[in-house]
């Protein structure tokens, strides 16, 4: 079998001769899109798309489409039940053969904290690495702006709010409500937060989260610095409010959750896993160059 040989040192000689050579070895990414926003508009996740392809040459990229098209998308991202979301999200993901020996992920704003969820529930085909870019992996406490151009479903969403995030009715039908978190009244979030607070470990530690989410490779969690989007900020790196108060701060090496390590994020940071970065813009506005010198390195 000399000839295999001699075709695959022919092979090798041409790859590290020709700068068009590509070995497609790169792992796929999955990207998840945040609220009001849709798996594929080519203003957002579509010029993502494009510039992870053009800085990884032969990614395969799997921008999750969470319903039948791009209208149903966008408001399931509003209506439709978080854990419904990521049953969807791993469904596609299983399904996807280009996808099963791993693959790295991005999840923008709620994005985040929705592909952390599937990293704890489902773990094959395995992610590797998580990027949160503005997830709010402790809840929020105030939407002051509405993201995108059309305000209306956000606005929507407002009002439901305002009846009340931990009405039944409202948890039901909206999942901004399911990772709303009132530090004033903390146990009432713990009893009826449908969605934040059970990924959270806060009533009950379910281990498989916690084996699931400790065995990723690395976790980035991007905090925008300037921020009017979301309340508090901190959030995206699992800071909250202190319950009783709505300015005292903690952080996640604070918290209960990493103190008892609830999810294994203090195995994690213990073993280096954790990857703080800090992007100094308003709401998911980096810049290409911002992102190409620091979440590229990830999607490797
Ligand atoms: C590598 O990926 C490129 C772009 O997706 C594709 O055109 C090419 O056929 C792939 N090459 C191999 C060897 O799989
Ligand atoms: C723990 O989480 C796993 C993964 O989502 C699930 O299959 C299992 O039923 C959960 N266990 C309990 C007791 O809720
Ligand atoms: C905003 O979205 C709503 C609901 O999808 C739609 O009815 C409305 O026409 C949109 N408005 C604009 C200005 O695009």
């Amino acid at each position: 079998m000399e000839w295999k040989i001699i075709f695959l040192a022919a092979v090798s000689v041409f790859c590290t001769a020709s700068v068009s050579c590509q070995s497609n070895s790169s792992m796929p990414l999955v990207i998840w899109h945040g609220m009001g926003d849709s798996c594929c508009n080519p203003l957002s996740m579509g010029s993502i798309k494009n510039l992870v392809e053009k800085q990884v040459p032969g990614i395969y990229v799997n921008s999750l489409e969470i319903g039948s098209d791009i209208v149903a998308d966008m408001a399931n991202g509003f209506f439709m039940d978080g854990f419904a979301q990521i049953k969807m999200a791993c469904d596609i993901i299983a399904k996807d053969p280009k996808l099963k020996n791993g693959y790295n992920a991005i999840g923008f704003s709620q994005g985040g904290q929705f592909l952390r969820a599937v990293a704890q529930m489902c773990p094959n085909p395995p992610m590797h690495n998580l990027i949160s870019a503005g997830g709010q992996h402790q809840g929020v406490y105030g939407f002051p702006r509405c993201p995108g151009d059309n305000s209306t479903l956000c606005n929507l969403a407002r009002e439901m709010l305002n009846l009340g995030a931990y009405d039944s009715f409202v948890q039901d039908n909206l999942v901004q409500a399911q990772y709303w978190h009132d530090p004033i009244n903390e146990a009432e979030y713990k009893q009826y937060s449908k969605f934040i607070a059970i990924i959270n470990q806060e009533n009950y530690v379910n281990q498989t989260y916690k084996k699931n989410l400790v065995t990723l490779n690395k976790f980035v969690m991007v905090m925008f610095g300037e921020d009017t989007m979301v309340e508090p900020k901190e959030s995206e790196w699992f800071g909250f409010y202190v319950a009783g108060t709505t300015s005292k701060l903690y952080t996640l090496r604070e918290s209960q959750l990493y103190i008892q390590d609830k999810l294994g994020l203090k195995q994690m940071d213990a073993a280096n896993k954790l990857v703080f970065l800090t992007a100094p813009w308003d709401h998911l506005r980096f810049s290409d160059e911002w992102f190409i010198a620091n979440l590229i390195p990830y999607m490797k």
